[in-house]
């Protein structure tokens, strides 16, 4: 009999239902009856905590289209979770200690960078473990592409096409904050995507004065409203000059809700146009994964499997030029992928016009 246990960890995105389904029924057809699937509850919380149950079949089925994740999960079990049990503190052993009470043959995780992280600390601790790589950011190193970034595309993107209607009726400026934690490959495709004016990217600090010429001589020109696509992890051109304790001074000392703000105020000085700021936050986890990601969630999930029946443990499942194949957790783990400033997506943006305020 193998044993499997699977867990999702980190914040939630579309596409791990479909992710989980595809390891649990590729697991069924490799091993028949001869396997059970242990469902972790809350990520690695109910490792720690052993909370966990054995799955049938059923609980698969119907969950392709579901957004969220059926198995429940957390952010950051080492900082967030105090308190284990009395007896014990130590939170890696007491998530071997669970894993072994399970009498796992592996363990499949899903999650980003930090979930990759600690994936690779337990395969370090002797676990058997396989990754699978998860964020609606897209910045796990070592993969072309992480599942829930395209549905969230989508989503980031039909807020924008939402706002070009009133933008236009009012000639008002409207200011998008995107999510995508410290890169910008969600504000870079949802904007390309939606025909934002301006761009704002982590990868490529800003001059405000030049966002604000854009905008102003797309009024010169008869455009009255402009969309700008800004990316939460934004900085300016003076801002990446600080060191990291500098920064987050200034940022808590400024106290903006978050960076679309000040952007706003800082360009309402300089423009005579009304401005407005729109912050999708959460929407864009939400909802059920869009059809890209159901197929990439299904191919990953499958190879998952496969790799169990391999014994191909110790990788994160990566999707290398259009293959999924095993990428050593001890190479990739901890790295962040950000956007790279010469891409392609970069070069035809600024081909046809759009600014990036630099
Ligand atoms: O990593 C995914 C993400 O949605 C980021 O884009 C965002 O910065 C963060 O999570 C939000 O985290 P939380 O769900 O904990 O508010």
């Amino acid at each position: 009999m193998k044993r499997v246990g699977i867990l999702t960890s980190g914040g939630d995105c579309q596409g791990l239902n479909p992710a989980i389904r595809g390891v649990a029924k590729g697991l069924y057809e490799e091993f028949g009856k001869n396997v059970e699937i242990y469902g972790i509850k809350d990520g690695y919380k109910g490792l720690i905590f052993g909370e966990y149950k054995l799955m049938e079949p059923s609980d698969f089925s119907g969950i392709l289209t579901e957004g969220g994740t059926i198995l429940g999960t957390s952010r950051q079990p080492f900082k967030t979770i105090r308190v284990i049990d009395e007896n014990s503190v130590d939170k890696v052993a007491a998530m071997k200690s669970h894993y072994k009470k399970m009498k796992l043959d592996c363990l499949v995780i899903l999650g980003g960078n930090g979930t990759q992280k600690t994936a690779n600390l337990l395969r370090e601790e002797g676990l058997n473990v396989i990754h699978l790589p998860k964020t609606i950011d897209n910045d796990v190193w070592g993969t072309d592409i992480t599942f829930g970034y395209h549905s969230a595309v989508e989503v980031a993107t039909n807020v924008i096409d939402c706002l070009h209607s009133t933008a236009t009726s009012h000639g008002r400026i409207f200011i998008v904050e995107v999510m995508g934690h410290k890169v910008g490959w969600l504000t870079l495709s949802a904007g390309i995507a939606g025909g934002a004016d301006v761009i704002l990217l982590p990868e490529i600090p800003y001059d405000i004065n030049k966002v604000a010429k854009t905008l102003n001589s797309r009024i010169d020109n008869g455009k009255k409203f402009s969309i700008l696509a800004v990316a939460e992890g934004a900085i300016s051109k003076e801002e990446a000059k600080l060191s990291k304790k500098e920064f987050k001074k200034k940022r808590a000392e400024e106290n903006y809700p978050s960076i679309v703000y000040r952007i706003a105020e800082e360009l309402q000085d300089k423009i005579d146009n009304e401005i407005r700021v729109c912050v999708p936050g959460h929407f864009q986890r939400g909802g059920s994964p869009c059809a890209y990601d159901r197929v990439l969630c299904t191919r990953l999930g499958a190879t998952a499997a496969k790799f169990v029946k391999e014994k191909t443990f110790g990788v994160m499942v990566g999707m290398v030029n259009g293959q999924c194949v095993p990428v050593p957790l001890e190479e990739v783990a901890g790295k962040l992928k950000s956007v790279p400033v010469d891409c392609g997506e970069i070069q035809a943006a600024r081909q046809i016009g759009i600014s990036f305020g630099d």
